[in-house]
């Protein structure tokens, strides 16, 4: 499918088929493929949990406002994204720094150059740290939600969820934050989805 069509694609699904599940490959290839997203410094500071149990799902529909659709979708996926992505340490941050005097980008004497950038960046308080996870960790997710698309699936982002709540019953570590949780599944049959709803302008969004 042409990407300008995805675009147009991807809709925030409310109904989804309970009789359909999503393949374990499948979802693999779809996630593989959103976690080409870009990321600060190619750190990816971002993990996912999937749910596909109903009893947890139905834990979590509880915590999210008990919106249907959280046990109606086959997957769940909660979106965690790591305010330490940026520390030394850090697997994000040791992965890529591998990666890159693998790959001839940076050499070992500039391990002290990359620490200082990043501590810079994303170090410098809690607000940095938070704002560092939640973006890169929402470009993955709108890629996934793209890559699901791509893949004839229908995906629901929700951040109508007890945040805490959520943390505490999946026994998620604090350094991660939930920006979202997607629900990814078929479309359940002869359900009409809504014209897609109002957009800004061109205009509209340029601020002058
Ligand atoms: C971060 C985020 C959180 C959202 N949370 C919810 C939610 O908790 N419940 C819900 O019904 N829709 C939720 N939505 C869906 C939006 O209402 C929907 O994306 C928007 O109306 C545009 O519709 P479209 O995605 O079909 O184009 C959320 C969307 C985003 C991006």
């Amino acid at each position: 499918m042409d990407f300008n069509d995805t675009l147009t694609k991807r809709r925030a699904v409310n109904y989804f088929d309970t009789e359909r599940d999503v393949d374990e490959a499948l979802l693999k290839t779809v996630i593989e493929n959103g976690a080409k997203a870009p990321s600060s410094y190619n750190l990816q500071p971002w993990k996912l949990k999937i749910l596909r149990d109903n009893k947890q799902k139905a834990v979590l529909q509880k915590l999210a406002f008990d919106q249907p659709k959280v046990t109606e979708a086959p997957v769940i996926l909660i979106v965690l994204a790591d305010r330490d992505g940026w520390k030394e340490g850090s697997s994000s941050l040791e992965s890529v720094f591998k990666d890159n005097l693998e790959s001839g980008k940076m050499q070992p004497e500039q391990r002290d150059w990359f620490l200082g950038a990043t501590t810079g960046l994303y170090g410098r308080d809690s607000e940095a740290s938070q704002a560092f996870a939640n973006k890169n960790a929402g470009l993955f997710a709108m890629s996934l939600m793209y890559s699901a698309s791509a893949q004839g699936l229908e995906t629901h982002p929700m951040d109508g969820f007890d945040h805490d709540g959520v943390k505490k019953e999946f026994n998620i570590p604090d350094n991660y934050w939930i920006p979202m949780l997607i629900a990814v599944g078929y479309l359940k049959p002869g359900v009409n989805v809504h014209p897609k709803g109002w957009r800004q302008t061109y205009s509209e969004m340029i601020l002058k």
